[in-house]
C-alpha cells in the first residue's frame, strides 16, 4: 500500500473512486490514523477498540461504512490509500411545520484521515466531495434522497462548509468536577444514578417527547426542524467507548450512566453522560450526551430564547443543578477534569449557575463543530433548517 510520491494521481484525476477497504486496507489505516488517536490507549489496544467499537448494535450490520479514496487502475491491497473515512447511520426526525413528523435515515461522517504523506494534494476534498454524492441515497430506500447528514469538525468551519456541510451552534459549558464535602452546599434534590438497564425505557420516552415536540407549530423563521433520535444504541456505543478505555487503562468499568429526577409536578428530568479519556488526563471530560427536560418548549435548537421563570421552571432549574451536581460527583470519581454540556438551553444554563455563578457559554470555532448538510434539492430549505437536540449525543 506504499507508494512513491512522484506516482500519485492529481486529486481531479477521473481514475479515482471513494470505495470500501479490504480488512487489510482497513486494519492498515488504524494503524496509521491510531498514531493520530489512540489517546493514552497503546496500538494494539486501539486496533482492538476499533473492531469491538464496529461490532456494536449501532454500528454493525451496515451501521457502519469505510470509505476509502483510491486510483481505480491499482489493485486492492497495493493501492495507495489516499484518504479515508467513516460513515455512521443514524436515525433522524424531520418535521416541515406541517403537523406531521417524518422518521428518516440520517448519516454522521467520522474518522476523515489522510495520510501525512500525501496531506496537502487535495484528496482529503475530493473524498469529501465524493462522500457526499454517495451520501446523496446511501443506505436509503428506493434510492430515495437522503435529507441531511452530520459531522464535527476538528478543523474549523471553512473546510466542510465549503463542500455542503455548514456549521451550526456548537457550545457548552462547563463545570468542574465536585469532591464529596463541597457537594454538601449544594441545592439538595436527590437524583437517582442511572444504569445501562434503565436507558432503554427513558430513551424510548425521550424518542416520544421529541417527537411530539417536532409536531408542534413553530414560529421560527425556520421551518424545516430536524433531529438526531437520540435512541438507546447510539447510547451504547458511546459507552463502549468509554468502557473499552476503563477496561484497558483502569482495569474497572464504570456503571452509572446519568442521573433521574422527577419534579414535585411529576416531569421527568435526566441527563445520560460518558467519560472521555483524554489524550493526558487535563483532557479528561464527563460529556453530558442528552440532556433531557420534559416539558421544555425548545429542545435546545438554533433558537433558544431565555425561559420565563414559571415556578414549575423555578423547580426545574434546581432539579437541573441537582443533576448537574450528579455529575460533577461522578467526574470526581473517574478523574474527569470537567463535566461539558453541548449547546445548553437557557434553563440548564441558569442551572449551571445556581452551583457556578460565573459560568459562561463557550462557543467553538475549532473542534467539535456541529456541521450540517441539506441534500434536498431545493436551495432555498438549507437555510430554513433547524437542528433541535444538537447534543453531544450525536458525535461520531
Ligand atoms: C484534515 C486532513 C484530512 C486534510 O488533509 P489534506 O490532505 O491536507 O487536505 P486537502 O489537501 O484535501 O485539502 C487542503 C485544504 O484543507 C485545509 N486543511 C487541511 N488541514 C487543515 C487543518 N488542520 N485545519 C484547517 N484546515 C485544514 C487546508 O487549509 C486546505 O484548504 P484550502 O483548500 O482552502 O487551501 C488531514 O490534515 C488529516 O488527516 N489530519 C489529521 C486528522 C484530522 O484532523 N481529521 C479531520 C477531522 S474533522
Amino acid at each position: 500500500m506504499r507508494s512513491l510520491k512522484s506516482d500519485l494521481p492529481p486529486s481531479n484525476s477521473h481514475t479515482l473512486a471513494l470505495l470500501h477497504p479490504t480488512p487489510d486496507e482497513k486494519l492498515f489505516i488504524w494503524n496509521l490514523n491510531g498514531q493520530s488517536w489512540r489517546g493514552r490507549l497503546s496500538l494494539p489496544a486501539y486496533l482492538r477498540r476499533e473492531t469491538y467499537l464496529e461490532n456494536q448494535d449501532f454500528t454493525k450490520d451496515g451501521g457502519i461504512t469505510f470509505w476509502i479514496l483510491v486510483d481505480t487502475t491499482a489493485q486492492p491491497n497495493l493501492r495507495p490509500i489516499l484518504a479515508s473515512c467513516e460513515s455512521l447511520r443514524k436515525r433522524a426526525l424531520i418535521a416541515k411545520g406541517d403537523g406531521q413528523v417524518e422518521e428518516v435515515i440520517s448519516h454522521g461522517i467520522g474518522s476523515v484521515f489522510c495520510n501525512p504523506e500525501f496531506r496537502g494534494r487535495g484528496y482529503a476534498q475530493r473524498m469529501i466531495e465524493e462522500l457526499g454524492k454517495k451520501l446523496d441515497t446511501w443506505q436509503q430506500v428506493g434510492n430515495m434522497m437522503t435529507s441531511f447528514t452530520v459531522l464535527y469538525s476538528d478543523i474549523g468551519k471553512m473546510f466542510y462548509s465549503r463542500r455542503g456541510w455548514h456549521a451550526f451552534p456548537s457550545s457548552h459549558i462547563a463545570l468542574p468536577p465536585v469532591y464529596g464535602q463541597d457537594a454538601a452546599c449544594l441545592p439538595a434534590m436527590a437524583t437517582q444514578p442511572l444504569y445501562t438497564a434503565d436507558l432503554a425505557k427513558l430513551c424510548a420516552l425521550d424518542e416520544k417527547m421529541l417527537r411530539e415536540e417536532l409536531c408542534r407549530p413553530t414560529e421560527s423563521e425556520r421551518k424545516i426542524r430536524v433531529a438526531l433520535i437520540p435512541d438507546v444504541k447510539t447510547m451504547v456505543w458511546h459507552h463502549a467507548r468509554e468502557e473499552f478505555a476503563a477496561k484497558e487503562m483502569l482495569a474497572t468499568v464504570p456503571d452509572i450512566k446519568g442521573a433521574y429526577i422527577k419534579t414535585s409536578a411529576g416531569d421527568h428530568m435526566w441527563c445520560i453522560w460518558t467519560r472521555t479519556f483524554g489524550s493526558d488526563e487535563a483532557s479528561n471530560t464527563l460529556h453530558i450526551l442528552r440532556f433531557m427536560i420534559e416539558g421544555e418548549r425548545l429542545v435546545r435548537s438554533s433558537e433558544t430564547k431565555p425561559i420565563v421563570l414559571e415556578p414549575s421552571n423555578q423547580e426545574k432549574v434546581q432539579a437541573g443543578a441537582a443533576l448537574l451536581q450528579a455529575a460533577q460527583l461522578e467526574a470526581s470519581k473517574w478523574d474527569m477534569r470537567n463535566v461539558e454540556v453541548w449547546n445548553p438551553s437557557p434553563l440548564i444554563v441558569l442551572a449551571a449557575r445556581e452551583i457556578k455563578p460565573a459560568v459562561q457559554v463557550i462557543r467553538r470555532d475549532e473542534s467539535s463543530i456541529a456541521s450540517l448538510r441539506w441534500h434536498g434539492v431545493d436551495p432555498e430549505e438549507r437555510s430554513k433548517v433547524d437542528w433541535v437536540a444538537n447534543e453531544k449525543y450525536g458525535w461520531c
